[in-house]
């Protein structure tokens, strides 16, 4: 069993934050400790996501409010396997940078720190000023991962969903959590040959001939996604 705090801010991308969630409810063996703070809420709304605070919620075993300075994971002495915040606004990044600590999403990562467990820090905003990437060096000479939602192209994403998709794999590697969602390198004669294909699917496309069917593009099995990834996939956020 696994026990991962996750703590989505105020940051455009909540889309990360809940694909994440979604992933790792349909794990048995995780546990998940969740704070939304005030601002992320609001974002929930404003991008569309689909998702109602309740039923965010409703993916996490047990969650906790953001002023909530009593709760278990304000706590070194609650034991847990890592925290992830995604997004993460450069304010709750300045906070956790200066050891502010003022809310509970800031305080566990403080927490996280100074026990040495994992924390991965998921940074939204562009450009970054220098004030941004000093508290993200700083942080990442603690050891805490920093993982951009920058999107690979090099897999040939189609939809948003593929692009987040893949971003969130990255998560849940660091977080030690193995996951299909995406592709992964295979070596470049593999990615050039994939490249290949499609642009003569493409082509034949706009000949007018029938297109090759599913069966001859890369499908869900060849990427080796368990059936739950295929249908979390299938069923996934509506962007
Ligand atoms: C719609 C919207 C989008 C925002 N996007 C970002 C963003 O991408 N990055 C960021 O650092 N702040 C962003 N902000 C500002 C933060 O929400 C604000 O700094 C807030 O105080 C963050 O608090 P929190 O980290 O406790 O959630 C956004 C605010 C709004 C209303």
């Amino acid at each position: 069993m696994k026990r991962i705090v996750v703590g989505i801010t105020g940051a455009s991308g909540t889309i990360y934050g809940l694909r994440l969630l979604e992933f790792l409810h349909q794990d048995p063996d995780v546990e998940v400790h969740l704070v939304i703070t005030r601002w992320a809420k609001e974002n929930l709304a404003v991008e569309a996501t689909g998702y109602t605070e309740r039923q965010v919620d409703a993916l996490a075993d047990v969650v906790y409010s953001e002023q909530n300075m009593g709760a278990a994971i304000a706590s070194g002495s609650f034991l847990h396997d890592g925290m992830i915040i995604v997004p993460s606004s450069m304010k709750t990044i300045a906070a956790i940078a200066t050891g502010l600590g003022d809310n509970l999403i800031a305080r566990a990562a403080d927490v996280t720190l100074k026990e040495r467990r994992p924390l991965i820090i998921v940074p939204r905003e562009t450009p970054f000023n220098q004030i941004h990437l000093e508290n993200m060096l700083k942080l990442a000479r603690m050891g805490v991962d920093i993982i951009p939602p920058i999107p690979a192209f090099y897999n040939r994403p189609k939809t948003v969903d593929d692009i987040v998709n893949h971003t969130v794999m990255k998560f849940l590697d660091h977080l030690g959590i193995e996951s299909h969602l995406d592709q992964r390198w295979a070596g470049l004669a593999e990615a050039k040959q994939a490249a290949r294909h499609e642009s003569d699917l493409a082509d034949q496309g706009e000949d007018g001939k029938r297109s090759e069917t599913a069966d001859h593009m890369p499908s869900g099995d060849t990427l080796g996604r368990t059936s739950a990834e295929q249908s979390l996939k299938e069923v996934s956020l509506h962007d």
